[in-house]
């Protein structure tokens, strides 16, 4: 996997996206202002491959044709940098609410989302699991034809992978749930019909939560290690680490001197990239995670209003913005008033 640098835009949902999930100009211009900023590979929001998949409104959208013709300007517009094209791969499962869907969400499991008020989910029957597969391959398809380099799967933050591989939700006791095994299952089955139907220099990433954090439940960090080997075997080309502090040791083995990044690395085959995210502000910060055995890093927050990080990185006297960011900042860097409303509740971060 060749990327012109070691720099990743992180996945980050900017609810920019027209109502039927096509590109707006406006989602354009704020991926493709990063890509000329020097980031080396682009990945998308969480973009949606089912209709009853979809997280929230503004989502963009990659469960129909016509959702191609906007992707192809993106990859072509990201591909005019030299940087890496990637949509990141989503459904949202129990966390794709009826009153955007239409229809009841459904799960590994029926459950209820900790912290929510009481929501029937329920489920997912062997029909609605071989239509997801079928809807992660089609959509991936799409990001081929569009002339994207490959796709991440967000097999993170709780959404539907994630709730297949989490021991704490998904209860089931037929082949996609219970042991270790089947609870990777679905992820499993899917990376492998990508791997088969598209051609192999076709990227293709897996972004993991190594351990549990805030409603994000179940997942042990010697399996997330395990999962990640397993997808590795399987022909994944990286592994995202949604670590949220990149260079935090694992809360399981706090004890020890190895951060999560090292797990990784060493239990990974040297030619899987492990890519890492999490409070990466300073030049420093992304060369500390590459000493620790990252071979990529991505920026998600430091990227909003340093569109231009890795060109201005290696200035010395580079130093970062940070928030709190009045609104003209951010629609100086090309956040549109949709992504500012979005980013008033992350704490701190809007004037
Ligand atoms: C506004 C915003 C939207 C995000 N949306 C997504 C998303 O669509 N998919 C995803 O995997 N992570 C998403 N994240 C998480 C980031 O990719 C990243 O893992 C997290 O913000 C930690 O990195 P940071 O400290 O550099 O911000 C989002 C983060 C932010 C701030």
């Amino acid at each position: 996997m060749l990327s012109v640098n070691r720099i990743a835009l992180a996945p980050m949902t900017n609810k920019q996206s027209n109502e039927d999930g096509t590109l707006s100009d406006n989602e354009y211009k704020w991926l493709v202002r990063r890509a000329e900023g020097g980031f080396g590979m682009v990945i998308t929001c969480a973009a949606y491959v089912s209709e009853d998949g979809k997280g929230w409104e503004g989502e963009l959208g990659i469960w129909d044709n016509k959702h191609v013709e906007g992707l192809s300007r993106l990859a072509e517009g990201i591909h005019e940098t030299d940087s890496l094209a990637i949509v990141q791969l989503f459904h949202g499962g129990s966390r794709a609410p009826q009153s955007i869907t239409g229809v009841q969400p459904w799960s590994s499991s029926a459950h209820i989302i900790p912290g929510t008020p009481l929501k029937k989910i329920r489920e997912a029957t062997v029909f609605d699991i071989e239509r997801v597969i079928s809807d992660f391959t089609n959509a991936a398809r799409r990001a081929y034809n569009a002339g994207f380099d490959g796709v991440e799967l967000h097999g993170a933050h709780g959404y539907l992978f994630h709730q297949f591989l989490s021991a704490e939700i998904n209860k089931r006791t037929d082949q996609w749930g219970g042991s270790f095994e089947n609870r990777c299952h679905l992820l499993r089955t899917v990376l492998q019909n990508l791997r088969q139907e598209l051609p192999t220099s076709f990227i293709i990433g897996i972004r993991l939560s190594p351990e549990d954090r805030a409603n994000f439940k179940g997942v042990d960090f010697d399996e997330a290690i395990q999962t990640a080997e397993l997808l590795a075997d399987e022909g994944a080309d990286y592994i995202h680490i949604s670590a949220w502090e990149a260079l935090k040791k694992p809360d399981k083995y706090q004890e020890g001197d190895k951060t999560i990044i090292r797990y990784f690395r060493d239990a990974l085959p040297e030619d899987v990239t492990v890519m890492v995210s999490g409070e990466i502000w300073t030049k420093e910060e992304a060369e500390k995670c590459l000493a620790e055995g990252a071979d990529m890093v991505s920026l998600a927050r430091a990227a909003i209003g340093n569109p231009s990080w890795p060109k201005l990185a290696n200035d010395k006297k580079f130093e970062p913005v940070r928030p709190p960011y009045t609104h003209d900042q951010l629609k100086a860097v090309d956040v549109s008033d949709s992504f500012v409303d979005y980013l008033k509740r992350w704490e701190g971060f809007v004037k």
